[in-house]
């Protein structure tokens, strides 16, 4: 039999945590043959909630989990954990930006960054879903100096897939044709969903689309998805936030294919004229568990203003929450 992954899972008793949980255990990420066990890190009033999703996971008798636990303490939930999903977090109601979080959620990954950096494996893959997701996952970063900058990222993957859901729904192919898209930025309303470098189909995604509905209603329908799923659901996406964190984590594990990127936000290394050290989402490519930039792809002026309108959001968020990065 396999080693068993330890895959740690923060905010386990949220709704996030109710899609991803149940799809870890049947294999999604890893596959059909690798034993995992779970470290689930609840806030201690939400323990008892916490046991009845330990229930419901013990009643659907999965061969691939070897065990599970439940922690208040972060240190004791990331203790050697190999994988990390960093979901705890307030998310946001109606009429509200995702920065508005950050006063309320920023103090929980100055805590779980130090726990990382004190207890987990020291090639963890660390993945910040709860939001402000970019800032967050930079002071979680930030508060574990003795890991590889590299260990961290941000979700974006929801936007990514978002943004190719609606470019293949707008020309009526297959998901499978559409390839090339980029989220580049913050999670956040300033995000710039990018269809300069796309293809439908082997062919330009602005020549089959058009600049007149790319500029005045996809990119605003990417950047406002998550409020309007908020606005007519009434709660903030879930699922589609699950299955965007296992499709992230997998990429990033088990490779992403030949000549095919995906957006994910990471720990910048200059790249495109970002300041270095901001977690700044680009389109990304993995080989052996190591994520990298892609490189040399062209920017026009159109592209450049809204990368740039993302890169000050990001610096701003930093500026509010800069006591807690050491
Ligand atoms: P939720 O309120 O249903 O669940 C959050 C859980 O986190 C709760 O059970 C809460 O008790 C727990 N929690 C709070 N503080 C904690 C802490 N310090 N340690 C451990 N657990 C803690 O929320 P949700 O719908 O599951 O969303 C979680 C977060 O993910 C939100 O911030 C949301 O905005 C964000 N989100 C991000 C994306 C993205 O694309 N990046 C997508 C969807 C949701
Ligand atoms: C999303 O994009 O759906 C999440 O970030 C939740 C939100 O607040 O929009």
């Amino acid at each position: 039999m396999k080693t068993p992954v330890k895959i740690a899972v923060s905010g386990a008793a949220g709704q996030i945590s109710y899609s991803l949980l149940f799809r870890l255990i049947g294999g999604d990420l890893l596959g059909p043959d690798q034993p995992i066990s779970l470290s689930l890190l609840e806030v201690p009033q939400a323990l008892v909630h916490l046991e009845g999703v330990v229930m419901e996971i013990q009643d659907c008798a999965s061969p691939l989990l070897h065990e599970i636990t439940c922690h208040s303490h972060p240190e004791a939930a990331f203790d050697q954990a190999d994988l990390v999903f960093l979901v705890g977090a307030f998310p946001r109601g109606p009429g509200m930006e995702r920065r508005d979080l950050l006063e309320v959620n920023a103090g929980i990954f100055s805590v779980q960054g130090r726990a990382l950096n004190a207890a987990a494996k020291r090639g963890v893959k660390v993945l910040v879903v709860g939001n402000p997701a970019n800032t967050n996952a930079m002071i979680a970063q930030r508060n574990a100096p003795d890991l590889p900058p590299e260990n961290f990222s941000a979700m974006t993957r929801l936007d990514h897939n978002r943004a190719v859901s609606l470019l293949a729904n707008r020309c009526r192919q297959p998901i499978g044709e559409v390839q090339g898209v980029i989220i580049w930025g913050n999670h956040s309303t300033t995000q710039y969903p990018d269809l300069h470098h796309a293809t439908v189909n082997g062919r330009p995604a602005l020549d089959e689309v058009g600049r007149d509905w790319y500029e005045q209603e996809f990119i605003g329908a990417v950047q406002n998805r998550g409020a309007e799923v908020i606005r007519i659901r009434g709660k903030s996406s879930a699922a589609s936030g699950a299955n965007a964190a296992l499709d992230h984590m997998r990429d990033w594990i088990l490779g992403t294919p030949e000549g095919r990127w995906v957006s994910m936000a990471v720990c910048g290394d200059g790249s495109y004229g970002i300041e270095p050290g901001l977690m700044f989402s680009y389109p990304v490519e993995s080989r052996d568990g190591e994520w990298s930039i892609v490189q040399g792809l062209d920017i026009d002026a159109f592209s450049e203003a809204q990368i740039r309108a993302s890169e000050a959001e990001i610096k701003l968020e930093r500026d509010m929450v800069r006591r807690l990065m050491p």
